[in-house]
Protein backbone atom coordinates (compact mmCIF):
# COMPACT_ATOMS: atom_id res chain seq x y z
CA UNK A 1 0.00 0.00 0.00
CA UNK A 2 1.15 3.35 -1.10
CA UNK A 3 0.84 4.89 2.42
CA UNK A 4 3.81 2.18 3.82
CA UNK A 5 6.22 2.58 1.03
CA UNK A 6 9.56 3.00 2.45
CA UNK A 7 11.99 5.55 0.97
CA UNK A 8 14.84 4.22 -0.67
CA UNK A 9 17.03 6.83 0.30
CA UNK A 10 16.31 5.24 4.30
CA UNK A 11 14.76 7.42 7.12
CA UNK A 12 15.19 9.48 9.52
CA UNK A 13 15.64 7.52 13.35
CA UNK A 14 12.86 9.48 14.87
CA UNK A 15 11.10 12.43 14.88
CA UNK A 16 13.87 14.58 16.67
CA UNK A 17 16.06 14.13 13.86
CA UNK A 18 13.66 15.25 11.32
CA UNK A 19 12.84 18.45 13.43
CA UNK A 20 17.00 18.46 13.66
CA UNK A 21 17.44 17.95 9.50
CA UNK A 22 14.73 20.65 8.81
CA UNK A 23 15.85 22.80 11.28
CA UNK A 24 19.39 22.34 9.97
CA UNK A 25 17.55 23.20 6.44
CA UNK A 26 15.47 26.48 7.77
CA UNK A 27 18.20 28.33 9.70
CA UNK A 28 21.00 29.42 8.15
CA UNK A 29 21.89 32.68 6.20
CA UNK A 30 18.37 33.27 6.09
CA UNK A 31 17.73 34.11 9.28
CA UNK A 32 21.27 36.09 10.53
CA UNK A 33 22.70 37.44 7.01
CA UNK A 34 19.73 38.20 5.07
CA UNK A 35 16.69 39.37 7.85
CA UNK A 36 18.82 41.68 9.34
CA UNK A 37 19.92 42.87 6.49
CA UNK A 38 16.39 43.69 4.49
CA UNK A 39 14.49 44.38 7.87
CA UNK A 40 17.30 47.08 7.68
CA UNK A 41 16.49 48.00 3.94
CA UNK A 42 12.47 47.57 4.98
CA UNK A 43 12.35 50.06 7.89
CA UNK A 44 11.72 48.00 11.13
CA UNK A 45 9.55 47.13 13.06
CA UNK A 46 6.17 46.91 10.69
CA UNK A 47 8.59 44.61 8.02
CA UNK A 48 9.10 42.18 11.13
CA UNK A 49 4.98 42.09 12.24
CA UNK A 50 4.34 41.36 8.39
CA UNK A 51 7.17 38.69 8.23
CA UNK A 52 5.59 37.05 11.48
CA UNK A 53 2.26 37.20 10.29
CA UNK A 54 3.34 35.42 7.05
CA UNK A 55 5.39 32.57 8.70
CA UNK A 56 2.43 31.72 10.65
CA UNK A 57 -0.63 32.04 8.45
CA UNK A 58 1.07 31.34 5.14
CA UNK A 59 4.57 29.21 5.75
CA UNK A 60 3.29 27.04 8.22
CA UNK A 61 -0.06 25.98 6.37
CA UNK A 62 2.27 25.37 3.28
CA UNK A 63 4.94 23.54 4.87
CA UNK A 64 2.29 21.28 6.38
CA UNK A 65 1.18 20.71 2.67
CA UNK A 66 4.64 20.46 1.36
CA UNK A 67 5.53 17.61 4.12
CA UNK A 68 2.77 16.04 3.31
CA UNK A 69 3.69 15.49 -0.50
CA UNK A 70 6.99 14.27 -0.02
CA UNK A 71 5.95 11.61 2.66
CA UNK A 72 3.24 10.40 0.58
CA UNK A 73 5.35 10.37 -2.56
CA UNK A 74 8.80 9.19 -1.30
CA UNK A 75 10.84 9.85 -4.57
CA UNK A 76 12.12 13.37 -5.65
CA UNK A 77 9.96 16.34 -6.37
CA UNK A 78 8.95 15.65 -9.52
CA UNK A 79 8.25 12.04 -9.26
CA UNK A 80 6.84 12.58 -5.85
CA UNK A 81 4.00 14.79 -7.48
CA UNK A 82 3.28 12.46 -10.54
CA UNK A 83 3.12 9.45 -8.16
CA UNK A 84 0.26 11.05 -5.82
CA UNK A 85 -1.13 12.67 -8.90
CA UNK A 86 -1.95 8.74 -10.33
CA UNK A 87 -3.02 7.44 -7.39
CA UNK A 88 -5.42 10.87 -7.13
CA UNK A 89 -6.40 10.93 -10.60
CA UNK A 90 -4.55 14.45 -10.93
CA UNK A 91 -3.18 15.96 -13.77
CA UNK A 92 0.36 15.03 -13.93
CA UNK A 93 1.48 18.25 -15.02
CA UNK A 94 1.56 19.17 -11.44
CA UNK A 95 4.77 17.55 -11.44
CA UNK A 96 6.27 21.39 -12.93
CA UNK A 97 6.28 21.99 -9.04
CA UNK A 98 9.05 20.10 -8.71
CA UNK A 99 11.09 21.27 -11.64
CA UNK A 100 10.53 24.97 -10.86
CA UNK A 101 11.87 23.74 -6.58
CA UNK A 102 14.60 22.25 -8.33
CA UNK A 103 15.63 25.46 -10.31
CA UNK A 104 14.68 27.55 -7.46
CA UNK A 105 16.93 25.40 -5.13
CA UNK A 106 19.89 25.35 -8.04
CA UNK A 107 19.26 29.51 -8.56
CA UNK A 108 19.38 30.25 -4.73
CA UNK A 109 22.92 28.29 -4.26
CA UNK A 110 24.63 29.74 -6.85
CA UNK A 111 24.31 33.03 -4.50
CA UNK A 112 24.15 30.98 -1.04
CA UNK A 113 27.57 29.99 -1.47
CA UNK A 114 29.20 32.95 -2.56
CA UNK A 115 27.84 34.43 1.35
CA UNK A 116 28.92 31.51 2.91
CA UNK A 117 32.16 32.42 1.23
CA UNK A 118 32.26 35.63 2.80
CA UNK A 119 31.43 33.65 6.00
CA UNK A 120 34.67 31.67 5.70
CA UNK A 121 36.43 34.60 5.20
CA UNK A 122 35.66 36.52 7.87
CA UNK A 123 36.04 33.66 10.55
CA UNK A 124 39.53 33.23 9.38
CA UNK A 125 39.76 37.11 9.88
CA UNK A 126 38.46 36.68 12.93
CA UNK A 127 40.64 33.94 14.21
CA UNK A 128 43.59 35.70 13.19
CA UNK A 129 42.85 38.55 14.94
CA UNK A 130 43.00 41.20 11.93
CA UNK A 131 39.04 42.69 13.19
CA UNK A 132 40.21 43.36 16.67
CA UNK A 133 39.55 46.69 17.70
CA UNK A 134 38.45 47.53 14.24
CA UNK A 135 35.95 50.54 14.51
CA UNK A 136 33.16 51.10 12.01
CA UNK A 137 34.98 53.05 9.36
CA UNK A 138 37.65 50.36 9.48
CA UNK A 139 35.05 47.46 9.28
CA UNK A 140 33.24 49.31 5.91
CA UNK A 141 36.46 49.87 4.52
CA UNK A 142 37.73 46.58 4.69
CA UNK A 143 34.29 44.82 3.62
CA UNK A 144 34.17 47.07 0.70
CA UNK A 145 38.00 45.95 -0.30
CA UNK A 146 37.08 42.22 0.47
CA UNK A 147 34.00 42.30 -2.20
CA UNK A 148 35.67 44.57 -4.89
CA UNK A 149 37.82 41.49 -4.95
CA UNK A 150 36.75 38.99 -7.53
CA UNK A 151 39.42 36.51 -7.11
CA UNK A 152 38.99 36.44 -3.32
CA UNK A 153 35.32 35.76 -3.72
CA UNK A 154 35.66 32.82 -6.18
CA UNK A 155 38.32 31.21 -4.11
CA UNK A 156 36.22 30.94 -1.28
CA UNK A 157 32.96 30.53 -2.93
CA UNK A 158 34.65 27.60 -4.70
CA UNK A 159 35.80 25.88 -1.41
CA UNK A 160 32.12 26.35 -0.22
CA UNK A 161 30.93 24.76 -3.22
CA UNK A 162 33.56 21.64 -3.00
CA UNK A 163 32.46 21.27 0.76
CA UNK A 164 28.51 20.82 -0.19
CA UNK A 165 29.30 18.45 -2.97
CA UNK A 166 31.47 16.20 -0.87
CA UNK A 167 28.47 16.08 1.66
CA UNK A 168 25.71 15.65 -0.60
CA UNK A 169 27.83 12.74 -2.50
CA UNK A 170 28.03 10.87 0.76
CA UNK A 171 24.11 10.96 1.08
CA UNK A 172 22.72 13.73 3.85
CA UNK A 173 22.00 11.26 6.58
CA UNK A 174 25.26 10.54 7.61
CA UNK A 175 26.48 12.69 9.59
CA UNK A 176 23.54 15.53 9.07
CA UNK A 177 21.79 14.80 12.53
CA UNK A 178 24.62 14.78 14.88
CA UNK A 179 26.05 17.71 13.45
CA UNK A 180 22.73 19.75 13.62
CA UNK A 181 22.21 18.53 17.47
CA UNK A 182 25.54 19.88 18.61
CA UNK A 183 25.79 22.89 16.58
CA UNK A 184 22.45 24.08 16.80
CA UNK A 185 22.55 24.78 20.25
CA UNK A 186 25.94 26.26 20.32
CA UNK A 187 24.83 28.69 17.58
CA UNK A 188 21.67 29.73 19.62
CA UNK A 189 24.12 30.36 23.20
CA UNK A 190 26.47 32.40 20.96
CA UNK A 191 23.34 34.94 19.31
CA UNK A 192 22.70 35.01 23.41
CA UNK A 193 25.70 36.17 24.23
CA UNK A 194 25.80 38.83 21.25
CA UNK A 195 22.64 39.92 22.50
CA UNK A 196 23.62 41.14 25.82
CA UNK A 197 26.64 42.25 24.73
CA UNK A 198 24.47 44.61 22.40
CA UNK A 199 22.04 45.31 25.11
CA UNK A 200 25.42 46.64 27.05
CA UNK A 201 27.42 48.18 24.94
CA UNK A 202 24.77 49.29 21.67
CA UNK A 203 22.13 51.15 21.67
CA UNK A 204 20.06 48.84 23.10
CA UNK A 205 16.55 50.51 23.38
CA UNK A 206 17.24 51.87 20.01
CA UNK A 207 17.79 48.65 18.36
CA UNK A 208 14.76 46.97 20.31
CA UNK A 209 12.69 50.38 19.23
CA UNK A 210 13.23 50.00 15.64
CA UNK A 211 12.72 46.11 15.30
CA UNK A 212 9.43 46.33 17.14
CA UNK A 213 8.01 49.74 16.78
CA UNK A 214 5.89 49.42 13.34
CA UNK A 215 5.59 52.29 11.40
CA UNK A 216 3.45 51.44 8.78
CA UNK A 217 3.52 54.58 6.99
CA UNK A 218 6.76 53.06 4.64
CA UNK A 219 5.13 50.18 3.75
CA UNK A 220 4.22 49.53 -0.04
CA UNK A 221 3.02 45.97 -1.51
CA UNK A 222 6.91 45.39 -2.07
CA UNK A 223 7.61 45.65 1.78
CA UNK A 224 4.95 43.08 1.72
CA UNK A 225 6.31 41.01 -1.07
CA UNK A 226 9.88 41.10 0.30
CA UNK A 227 8.66 39.84 3.86
CA UNK A 228 6.57 37.31 2.39
CA UNK A 229 9.90 36.10 0.19
CA UNK A 230 11.06 36.46 3.30
CA UNK A 231 8.87 33.64 5.26
CA UNK A 232 9.38 31.47 1.67
CA UNK A 233 13.01 31.61 1.82
CA UNK A 234 14.00 31.57 5.37
CA UNK A 235 11.15 28.15 6.25
CA UNK A 236 13.18 26.67 2.95
CA UNK A 237 9.76 26.46 1.59
CA UNK A 238 8.57 25.71 -1.93
CA UNK A 239 11.53 24.71 -3.57
CA UNK A 240 11.05 21.06 -2.12
CA UNK A 241 13.29 20.90 0.12
CA UNK A 242 11.19 20.19 2.76
CA UNK A 243 9.29 17.35 0.61
CA UNK A 244 12.74 15.84 0.37
CA UNK A 245 13.57 15.49 3.80
CA UNK A 246 9.60 14.86 4.54
CA UNK A 247 10.40 11.88 2.31
CA UNK A 248 12.62 10.16 4.23
CA UNK A 249 10.04 10.36 7.55
CA UNK A 250 8.38 7.28 8.57
CA UNK A 251 4.71 7.24 8.44
CA UNK A 252 3.49 7.14 12.10
CA UNK A 253 4.76 10.63 12.53
CA UNK A 254 2.62 13.99 13.23
CA UNK A 255 3.77 16.61 11.11
CA UNK A 256 1.74 19.67 12.84
CA UNK A 257 3.62 19.71 15.42
CA UNK A 258 7.14 19.35 13.68
CA UNK A 259 5.97 21.83 11.85
CA UNK A 260 5.40 24.36 14.20
CA UNK A 261 8.44 23.92 16.34
CA UNK A 262 10.27 24.34 12.89
CA UNK A 263 8.91 27.64 12.32
CA UNK A 264 9.50 28.84 15.96
CA UNK A 265 12.93 28.11 15.89
CA UNK A 266 13.89 29.69 12.37
CA UNK A 267 11.88 32.58 13.84
CA UNK A 268 13.47 32.87 17.19
CA UNK A 269 16.98 32.40 15.34
CA UNK A 270 15.97 35.46 13.25
CA UNK A 271 14.95 37.93 16.14
CA UNK A 272 17.70 36.91 18.21
CA UNK A 273 20.07 37.91 15.16
CA UNK A 274 17.87 41.22 14.95
CA UNK A 275 18.51 41.70 18.29
CA UNK A 276 21.87 41.58 18.31
CA UNK A 277 23.00 43.56 15.41
CA UNK A 278 20.49 46.86 15.36
CA UNK A 279 21.57 48.21 18.69
CA UNK A 280 25.15 47.98 16.97
CA UNK A 281 23.91 49.09 13.91
CA UNK A 282 23.03 52.30 15.62
CA UNK A 283 25.54 52.67 18.24
CA UNK A 284 28.37 52.93 15.81
CA UNK A 285 26.50 54.60 13.76
CA UNK A 286 26.51 52.52 10.41
CA UNK A 287 23.63 52.45 8.02
CA UNK A 288 20.66 50.68 8.61
CA UNK A 289 20.15 50.52 4.69
CA UNK A 290 23.87 49.16 4.29
CA UNK A 291 22.47 45.79 2.40
CA UNK A 292 24.56 42.65 2.04
CA UNK A 293 27.47 43.93 4.07
CA UNK A 294 25.52 44.77 7.25
CA UNK A 295 26.36 41.98 9.61
CA UNK A 296 30.16 41.57 8.10
CA UNK A 297 30.39 45.02 8.92
CA UNK A 298 28.32 45.35 12.27
CA UNK A 299 29.44 41.68 13.88
CA UNK A 300 33.24 42.65 12.75
CA UNK A 301 32.81 46.06 15.17
CA UNK A 302 31.08 44.06 17.87
CA UNK A 303 33.91 41.36 18.26
CA UNK A 304 36.48 43.75 17.58
CA UNK A 305 35.31 45.48 20.79
CA UNK A 306 34.11 42.75 23.00
CA UNK A 307 36.69 41.22 25.53
CA UNK A 308 37.21 37.60 24.21
CA UNK A 309 35.98 39.06 20.77
CA UNK A 310 38.59 36.94 19.28
CA UNK A 311 37.63 33.91 20.12
CA UNK A 312 33.80 34.53 19.80
CA UNK A 313 33.94 36.16 16.81
CA UNK A 314 36.10 33.03 15.31
CA UNK A 315 33.72 30.45 17.05
CA UNK A 316 30.19 32.81 15.46
CA UNK A 317 31.11 32.91 12.08
CA UNK A 318 32.29 29.14 12.15
CA UNK A 319 28.77 27.97 13.38
CA UNK A 320 27.10 30.67 10.82
CA UNK A 321 29.54 28.17 8.43
CA UNK A 322 27.83 25.03 9.65
CA UNK A 323 24.66 26.57 9.51
CA UNK A 324 24.78 27.52 5.98
CA UNK A 325 26.10 23.98 5.29
CA UNK A 326 23.15 22.64 6.66
CA UNK A 327 21.10 24.40 4.32
CA UNK A 328 22.91 24.54 1.25
CA UNK A 329 22.62 20.81 1.37
CA UNK A 330 19.19 20.81 1.55
CA UNK A 331 19.02 23.12 -1.64
CA UNK A 332 20.78 21.22 -3.88
CA UNK A 333 19.36 17.88 -2.46
CA UNK A 334 16.18 17.96 -4.38
CA UNK A 335 18.08 18.05 -7.93
CA UNK A 336 20.53 15.46 -6.65
CA UNK A 337 18.24 12.59 -6.00
CA UNK A 338 16.04 14.05 -9.33
CA UNK A 339 19.23 12.89 -11.06
CA UNK A 340 19.48 9.57 -9.02
CA UNK A 341 16.24 8.74 -9.87
CA UNK A 342 15.39 9.77 -13.02
CA UNK A 343 18.91 9.10 -15.01
CA UNK A 344 20.72 6.25 -12.69
CA UNK A 345 23.50 8.41 -12.07
CA UNK A 346 25.43 7.59 -8.77
CA UNK A 347 25.54 10.16 -6.22
CA UNK A 348 28.55 11.28 -6.92
CA UNK A 349 27.85 12.05 -10.30
CA UNK A 350 25.09 14.00 -9.45
CA UNK A 351 26.64 15.73 -6.68
CA UNK A 352 29.51 17.10 -8.95
CA UNK A 353 27.31 18.18 -11.64
CA UNK A 354 24.72 20.10 -9.88
CA UNK A 355 27.32 21.47 -7.55
CA UNK A 356 29.09 22.44 -10.50
CA UNK A 357 26.30 23.98 -12.08
CA UNK A 358 25.98 26.28 -9.00
CA UNK A 359 29.42 27.16 -8.71
CA UNK A 360 29.48 28.43 -12.26
CA UNK A 361 26.10 30.44 -11.63
CA UNK A 362 28.10 31.90 -8.79
CA UNK A 363 30.18 33.39 -10.59
CA UNK A 364 27.23 35.79 -11.51
CA UNK A 365 26.71 37.05 -8.01
CA UNK A 366 30.38 37.44 -7.69
CA UNK A 367 31.42 39.91 -10.63
CA UNK A 368 27.99 41.71 -9.16
CA UNK A 369 29.68 43.08 -6.23
CA UNK A 370 32.66 44.48 -8.48
CA UNK A 371 33.54 44.15 -11.81
CA UNK A 372 30.55 43.42 -13.01
CA UNK A 373 28.15 45.85 -10.86
CA UNK A 374 27.09 47.74 -13.31
CA UNK A 375 25.52 44.93 -15.65
CA UNK A 376 21.40 45.55 -14.74
CA UNK A 377 18.44 43.14 -15.17
CA UNK A 378 15.01 45.10 -14.64
CA UNK A 379 17.32 47.91 -12.32
CA UNK A 380 18.73 44.86 -10.35
CA UNK A 381 22.46 43.39 -10.25
CA UNK A 382 22.75 39.75 -10.84
CA UNK A 383 22.79 38.91 -7.44
CA UNK A 384 19.85 41.48 -6.57
CA UNK A 385 17.78 39.33 -9.86
CA UNK A 386 18.68 36.07 -8.92
CA UNK A 387 17.57 36.69 -4.87
CA UNK A 388 14.05 38.87 -5.93
CA UNK A 389 13.66 35.82 -9.04
CA UNK A 390 13.54 33.20 -6.02
CA UNK A 391 12.05 34.96 -2.96
CA UNK A 392 10.44 36.53 -4.58
CA UNK A 393 8.88 34.74 -7.41
CA UNK A 394 9.45 30.89 -7.48
CA UNK A 395 9.33 30.01 -3.92
CA UNK A 396 5.96 31.56 -3.38
CA UNK A 397 4.68 30.31 -6.91
CA UNK A 398 5.76 26.71 -5.98
CA UNK A 399 4.35 27.57 -2.23
CA UNK A 400 0.86 28.71 -3.80
CA UNK A 401 1.08 25.45 -6.42
CA UNK A 402 1.52 22.77 -3.57
CA UNK A 403 -0.77 24.53 -1.19
CA UNK A 404 -3.86 24.59 -3.64
CA UNK A 405 -2.55 21.21 -5.04
CA UNK A 406 -2.96 19.46 -1.37
CA UNK A 407 -5.82 21.30 -0.21
CA UNK A 408 -7.92 21.25 -2.72
CA UNK A 409 -7.40 18.04 -5.17
CA UNK A 410 -5.92 15.45 -2.65
CA UNK A 411 -8.70 12.85 -0.83
CA UNK A 412 -9.54 13.74 2.49
CA UNK A 413 -8.48 10.19 4.08
CA UNK A 414 -4.75 10.39 2.69
CA UNK A 415 -4.38 13.76 4.03
CA UNK A 416 -5.95 12.53 7.53
CA UNK A 417 -3.59 9.43 7.31
CA UNK A 418 -0.46 11.49 6.26
CA UNK A 419 -0.68 15.05 8.37
CA UNK A 420 -2.14 12.88 11.48
CA UNK A 421 -3.91 16.09 12.72
CA UNK A 422 -5.65 14.37 15.94
CA UNK A 423 -7.74 17.58 16.63
CA UNK A 424 -11.05 18.14 14.13
CA UNK A 425 -10.43 22.08 15.07
CA UNK A 426 -6.88 22.23 13.96
CA UNK A 427 -7.44 20.22 10.84
CA UNK A 428 -10.82 22.58 10.25
CA UNK A 429 -8.13 25.40 10.76
CA UNK A 430 -5.56 23.74 8.90
CA UNK A 431 -7.99 23.31 5.68
CA UNK A 432 -9.14 26.71 5.41
CA UNK A 433 -5.35 28.15 5.92
CA UNK A 434 -3.69 25.96 2.83
CA UNK A 435 -7.53 26.46 1.11
CA UNK A 436 -8.11 30.37 1.52
CA UNK A 437 -5.87 32.16 3.59
CA UNK A 438 -2.36 31.59 2.17
CA UNK A 439 -3.14 31.41 -1.55
CA UNK A 440 -5.59 33.84 -1.74
CA UNK A 441 -2.80 36.53 0.27
CA UNK A 442 0.42 35.07 -2.00
CA UNK A 443 -1.85 36.01 -5.03
CA UNK A 444 -3.03 39.39 -3.77
CA UNK A 445 0.45 40.18 -2.78
CA UNK A 446 2.31 39.07 -5.53
CA UNK A 447 -0.35 40.59 -8.37
CA UNK A 448 0.24 44.10 -6.35
CA UNK A 449 3.67 44.07 -5.91
CA UNK A 450 4.56 42.88 -9.46
CA UNK A 451 2.28 45.60 -10.46
CA UNK A 452 -1.13 44.56 -11.55
CA UNK A 453 -3.07 46.59 -8.82
CA UNK A 454 -6.42 44.88 -8.06
CA UNK A 455 -7.83 48.84 -7.27
CA UNK A 456 -9.10 49.07 -10.38
CA UNK A 457 -10.87 45.93 -10.77
CA UNK A 458 -12.41 46.07 -7.68
N1 LIG B 1 16.28 28.54 4.78
C1 LIG B 1 17.65 28.72 4.44
C2 LIG B 1 18.16 29.94 5.21
O1 LIG B 1 17.39 30.64 5.82
C3 LIG B 1 17.85 28.88 2.96
C4 LIG B 1 17.09 27.90 2.14
C5 LIG B 1 16.10 28.33 1.28
C6 LIG B 1 17.35 26.53 2.26
C7 LIG B 1 15.34 27.44 0.54
C8 LIG B 1 16.61 25.62 1.51
C9 LIG B 1 15.61 26.06 0.67
O2 LIG B 1 19.31 30.20 5.21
Amino acid sequence: MAINRTSSHGEWSSRTAFILAATGSAVGLGNIWKFPYITGENGGGAFVLIYILCVMFIGIPIMLAEVYLGKRGRLNPIASIKYISEKENRSKNWRVIGLIGILAGILILSYYSVIAGWTMAYATRAAFGVINNIDAVGATLMFNNFVSDPERLLAWHTIFSIMTAIVVSKGVKSGLESAVIRLMPALLVLLLALVIFSAIEGDFVGGVEFMLYPDFSQVTWKTILIAMGQAFFSLSLGMGALMVYGSYLSSDISIPKTCVIVASLDTLVALLAGLAIFPIVISSGLEMTQGPGLIFQTLTVAFGAMPGGQLFGTLFFILLIFAAWTSSISLIEPMIIWMIEKYNLTRIQAATISSGLAWLLGIGTIISFNVGSEIKIFNMNIFETLDYLTSNILLPLGGIMITIYVSWLISKESINKELNIKSNILRYIWYFSARFIAPIAVIMVMLNALGFSIDGVL
